[in-house]
């Protein structure tokens, strides 16, 4: 049978990636942390078959145009390639969250992509392969692929830059609650702002800084102390948005709304409610608490009128397969 269903969540960094040491590998220039979102789901099925005449793929029940299908098109190519096949595929997939706005659909999409693909192509892969292979898709689909929190060794090649777990999905219930306060597509594409990082002069200082960042967070991590793990994410977070915002040319990611939320969410510990924001290549404010403290959450950001609707995310199990 040449088909198969996987689904994939998209993920939250806490250490981000930006920067490529090899833009068509997706070989980063830092090694990143994330943890897996329960609420943020990509579903896709590939099926291969010699009827078909080209690739073809319906992204929430509309076929993409020639222009768009042609990344998909070429992560398919690539796994061919592995199969030793030369059949076209038809692939469908929906995304239980906005496209393109900053919740990193392209990492849930070719998480799931990769999973499905290969399991219909019958290619028997260790997880560290799979994830190696979604990274070619996406850089940060290869943190999709393991389970809960997960860790990407930036690795030199092709094979030795992929994602492990660090913990899984039941280790520390924290929430991420993604505020909402634009769904439209992005301005820039990641790879664009991956291509400009170096051209920041914050950018040395940032690589630089990182592995002892990384030490701090992951000691955090391992303890479960979640004042030290949100203080050091929303330092990280504000760290790649100012190597954004001082590239050349500038990215700017953030509208009004961004700004009012996060200036909410350190006005939520002044009351004694321990919340902390962290954001992607986007708009939208990923607001991390423990469990103890995610409704006080989400009823501060429900009265704020710049959030259009909010998505609540505990950790999730990486890629899987479905019947
Ligand atoms: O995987 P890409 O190329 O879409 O890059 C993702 C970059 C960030 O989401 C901003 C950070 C990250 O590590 O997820």
């Amino acid at each position: 049978m040449k088909k198969a269903t996987a689904i994939a969540p998209a993920n939250i960094a806490f250490i981000k990636y930006w920067g490529k040491a090899d833009p068509i590998l997706n070989i980063p220039l830092n090694d990143s942390l994330s943890m897996n979102l329960s609420s943020a789901l990509t579903k896709t099925t590939v099926e291969f078959s010699a009827e078909l005449k080209q690739d073809a793929v319906v992204l929430n029940n509309k076929e993409l145009s020639h222009k768009e299908l042609k990344k998909v098109s070429k992560h398919l190519d690539l796994l061919r390639q592995r199969a030793n096949s030369q059949l076209f595929a038809l692939v469908q997939t929906t995304n239980s969250f906005p496209t393109g706005a900053g919740i990193a659909s392209s990492a849930s999409g070719f998480a799931a992509l990769t999973l499905a693909a290969c399991t219909a192509l019958e290619l028997k892969l260790s997880e560290k392969e799979l994830s190696a292979l979604a990274r070619r898709g996406s850089g940060s689909a290869s943190r999709s692929i393991p389970n809960g929190f997960t860790y990407w060794h930036k690795g030199s090649s092709d094979e030795n830059s992929y994602a492990t777990s660090l913990f899984d999905e039941n280790y520390w219930r924290i929430h991420d609650i993604v505020a909402v306060v634009s769904s439209k597509k992005k301005n820039f594409v990641s790879s664009y702002g991956h291509e400009l990082a170096p051209t920041s002069p914050l950018f040395p200082g940032r690589i630089e800084s990182l592995p002892q960042t990384i030490s701090e967070i992951t000691t955090a991590l391992k303890n479960k102390n979640f004042k030290a793990f949100g203080a050091l994410l929303e330092q990280e977070a504000l760290s790649m948005h100012a190597v954004m915002m001082t590239s050349q040319p500038s990215i700017l990611y953030w509208l009004p709304e961004t700004l009012e939320v996060m200036h909410a969410v350190q006005e939520m510990r002044t009351q004694g409610v321990a919340a902390y924001f962290t954001i992607d290549a986007g708009p939208n404010v990923h607001v991390i608490c423990e469990e103890k403290n995610a409704v006080a959450v989400m009823n501060s950001l429900q009265k704020l009128d710049c959030v259009e609707n909010y998505i609540d995310n505990i950790p999730a199990q990486g890629a899987f397969l479905v019947k």
